[in-house]
């Protein structure tokens, strides 16, 4: 089972910042999850919020500030002067530096309170720039982000977010549009979809993951992936069970 450490090592370091995602690859894990955006000069951005306030300290919203703006802020804000000053990087800055490791992306499109015509197109734009398509897995809870990704680039698989009560019929749903992944949340996960995932070969990705009896769980029915905020301790308990 692949661990992906989902903001980065974001269990003990500022979420989506290079210095995440730079631990997290330090603690051995297979995959990075992170939030996109598109800032407002067009340039897609790693952030989870629609608004900078809980990370940064300061106020307003993403796509009404430009990169230049936005990178005054302190991604690591809310920590007062814990991590020092971290940006909050470009998925620019993001793939020049993970296109030398091993270790794959799952680059989520956050596309839920607004709709950001262009980030699919953007996305992809930078992460083709650097050469990274065969590492690269895309999310998201809006699934026709998912379906414009699948329009531009076929090649790059996509995964359905889901929360709540899920998708009933999750792999015909993921298989009938072409789309290679399902995404519960835990509390979502059913055998039934695991089982219907399987019987249509749709892997499945689960989130957010951070204690030994929810990676059992996984482990035994037969998940692909485990998304979790602490990615060495997840990998130490796959060895161990
Ligand atoms: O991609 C898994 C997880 O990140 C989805 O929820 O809100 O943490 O982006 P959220
Ligand atoms: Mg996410």
């Amino acid at each position: 089972m692949k661990v992906i450490a989902h903001r980065g090592y974001s269990g003990l370091y500022p979420e989506n910042t290079m210095l995440a995602f730079k631990k997290a690859a330090e603690a051995g894990c297979d995959g990075i999850e992170m939030d996109v955006q598109l800032s407002k000069d067009g340039q897609v951005v790693i952030i989870h919020d629609e608004t900078v306030d809980r990370v940064t300290g300061s106020s307003g919203l993403v796509r009404e500030l430009t990169v230049h703006e936005l990178q005054k802020l302190n991604a690591s804000g809310k920590f007062g002067e814990q991590f020092g000053f971290n940006t909050i990087p470009t998925l620019d800055e993001y793939c020049g530096w993970v296109k030398n490791l091993g270790i794959f992306t799952n680059i989520e499109l956050k596309c839920n309170q607004f709709f950001y015509e262009g980030l699919a197109e953007e996305t992809i734009t930078v992460v083709k720039k650097h050469g990274i398509e065969d590492r690269v897995l895309f999310s998201s809870f809006n699934h026709v982000s998912l379906l414009d990704c699948k329009k531009i680039a076929p090649g790059i698989p996509c995964g359905i977010l889901v929360a709540g009560n899920g998708i009933g019929n999750a792999g015909y749903y993921a298989a009938s549009h072409g789309l290679e992944y399902y995404h519960p949340d835990i509390e979502t996960l059913t055998r039934e979809a695991v089982e219907d995932c399987r019987s249509r070969g749709i892997k499945l990705n689960v989130y957010t993951v951070n204690d030994m009896e929810g990676l059992i769980t996984l482990k035994t029915l037969g998940c692909d992936g485990i998304i979790t905020n602490f990615p060495d301790v997840c990998k130490k308990w796959l060895d161990s069970v």
